[in-house]
């Protein structure tokens, strides 16, 4: 059709329309394939998957519960394939169990949530003449982290006296990883992994006696009893009450090396502990990372951590060994935000100011380098193992839940998911700025963010707002300026890819327009910037993750289907990916145009 020439190079296929189909909805003339289920064996040894009969040892080689975060490493010397790297941020036991009784989870069944939380490692291979991509199973590169297994903490906090508790006197060994949302892929082969909501694991922060770790708790969600998983009855270690310094030990980024099946994987404590969503780098001009983070909580902030080292090209061992070091030593710092409109224009309707454009500038405020704080009243220690403090402190600008914060790598240019703010204006909270301008914010926006000089490592910036979700007929939303007669609707941006056209690409989470959640493409620049086109839909109770946008391949990580309130097991909201009568598994989609061609061209 017409429309679908007319639309910029990589979007151009026939937008999928809202819906609330039970199933991933692709365009017209494209083809899709389940590349792993939750439960798949991938490690040697790993039993096909029984819900009836899981074990926690059985998880513990198959590939976990609510995939999120998704990238893929290219694997030299075995044709076809990659190495598929996915999060696994949290499990929905009333699926996953038949006859599961919240109030009292058994021994078993919570040994199996800890198996199924975490990350996974699995090489992937793809059929030439399909189109089609496959797991390969018991791969020697293949791995599963679970919230048992051993990480590291390093860079200026490890060993802190915050980061130590009776099981780890060192403060630098953790055994786990909890509720990994998005990540990052780095341009030396790692794979980072953002630790968001982990306050939901720990229980009793009522009964902590001291009024100062109390309120540290509290800053980060942490104030009540028991926890819903109840996982405290099974181990001290998640009882604050007994232990609490052990949630100082999550809400970290997390950098994996795929490609050394040995290695064990490390907790940064450079890049700050908040509520992580994602984390992805870009190079300055003299090849240090820069690397762009979000805290997912309504009123907090992002980040940036500039490296004080240089990435070294090349495969050899001095270069990975060197590489391995990048996010330990450098700056952290925090982003504070300016309109450049009147505040009596900013009225919290959404209605555009008079300048015509939501916009202004920034500075990066630094919070610590290495053992120095910048902080008034803070050790550095204190600065990166309570970071939410350390900025609340120095005045960093309160947004709309920042979710995914990724640069482009055709421009730099950085674009900040904020994903909605129901709380925005309301009551006493914080009312409807330049940067969040709408009160009761219930669709979210797309902020965008150029570095002065165009130099990541810059201390300040400009921003405008490049989309405000929701309704295109409602006149609190902005398209880019784009015709929005012509656009698909958008709401609640989440997670954040670009293509190799330098196109941007949304997932959304929570929908709030009434159709299933999805991911979209958007053209950044020329003609057609700001014209969104939605790419695909996914099935009841889903969120759309971990985007992937190859030259010839689409990946999507379909987390939490059925997930609705009131479904169980035994009554699913759900019937994908396999049908009625068999258990809802959360899995990796791939998506392939039939005649071979590139994906929207
Ligand atoms: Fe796990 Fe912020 O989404
Ligand atoms: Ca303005
Ligand atoms: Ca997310
Ligand atoms: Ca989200």
């Amino acid at each position: 059709s017409g429309k679908v020439r007319g639309a910029a190079r990589g979007l151009r296929f026939a937008p999928v329309a809202p819906n609330t189909a039970d199933a991933v909805t692709v365009p017209e003339g494209y083809a899709q394939n389940v590349v792993i289920r939750w439960g798949d064996p991938i490690l040697r040894g790993a039993p096909a998957f029984d819900p009836e009969k899981q074990s926690a040892k059985a998880q513990a080689g198959q590939f976990g519960y609510n995939n999120d975060f998704l990238t893929l490493l290219p694997l030299k010397g075995e044709r076809g394939r990659q190495v598929l790297f996915a999060n696994h941020e949290y499990t929905d036991e009333q699926l996953m169990f038949p006859g599961y009784d919240a109030e009292n989870p058994t021994r078993e069944q919570v040994e199996i949530a800890w198996a199924a939380h975490g990350l996974s490692v699995v090489v992937v291979e793809e059929d030439r003449r399909t189109g089609r991509l496959t797991a390969v199973p018991r791969h020697h590169l293949n791995r599963r982290f679970t919230a048992t297994s051993e990480f590291r903490l390093t860079g200026p906090a490890a060993g802190s006296d915050l980061l130590k508790t009776s099981a780890d006197p060192t403060g630098t060994k953790v055994l786990g990883t909890l509720n990994n949302c998005a990540g990052g892929t780095t341009p030396w082969g790692t794979a980072l992994s953002g630790e968001e909501n982990f306050n939901q694991y720990f229980a009793n922060a009522a009964s902590v006696a001291d009024p100062e770790v109390k309120a540290r708790l509290k800053r980060y969600g942490m104030s009540g009893g028991a926890t819903e998983r109840k996982w405290e009855r099974f181990d001290d270690r998640f009882d604050l009450a007994k232990e609490p310094n052990e949630s100082n030990r999550f809400g970290w980024v997390v950098e994996v090396d795929p490609y050394d099946p040995d290695s064990v994987p490390r907790k940064r404590t450079a890049l700050g502990r908040f509520k992580h969503e994602a984390a992805q780098p870009r190079l300055t001009a003299d090849g240090r990372p820069v690397v762009y983070m979000g805290d997912d909580e309504r009123f907090d902030y992002f980040y940036k951590f500039v490296s004080s080292k240089r990435m070294m090209k090349g495969d050899s061992r001095a270069a990975r060994e060197h590489n391995l070091t990048l996010l330990d030593e450098g700056t952290l710092y925090v982003a504070k935000l300016t309109g450049d409109s009147p505040a009596a224009e900013i009225d919290g309707s959404g209605k555009l100011p008079s300048d015509g454009e939501f916009d202004g500038s920034g500075v990066w405020i630094p919070l610590a380098t290495g053992t120095t704080s910048h902080v008034p009243g803070m050790t550095a220690e204190e600065v990166y193992v309570h970071t939410r403090l350390a900025a609340d402190k120095v005045g960093a600008t309160k947004m709309d839940r920042p979710e995914d914060v990724e640069p482009s790598p055709r421009t730099g240019r950085v674009y900040v998911a904020l994903t909605n703010n129901s709380r925005r204006g309301v009551d006493s909270n914080p009312a409807a700025d330049e940067a969040n301008p709408r009160n009761a914010n219930k669709h979210g926006q797309v902020l965008e963010l150029a570095e002065h000089w165009d130099d990541p490592a810059a201390d300040g910036f400009a921003w405008r707002l490049f989309l405000v979700c929701g309704d295109p007929e409602d006149p609190s939303t902005y398209y880019g300026g784009f015709p929005k007669d012509q656009v698909s609707p958008i709401s609640c941006p989440d997670n954040i890819a670009f293509d190799p056209y330098g196109n941007l690409w949304l997932s959304t989470d929570g929908n709030a327009l009434g159709s299933h959640d999805g991911l979209f493409g958007v053209a950044t620049a020329g003609g057609r910037r700001g014209e969104v086109r939605q790419f695909l839909t996914v099935p009841a109770g889903a969120e759309t993750c971990g985007p992937i946008i190859q030259d010839r391949r689409v990946l999507v990580a379909v987390q939490h289907p059925g997930e609705v309130d009131g479904a169980s097991y035994e009554q699913p909201a759900s019937v994908w990916p396999d049908g009625p009568g068999k258990v809802v598994r959360p899995s990796v989609v791939a998506v392939w145009r039939e005649d071979g061609r590139g994906i929207g061209v």
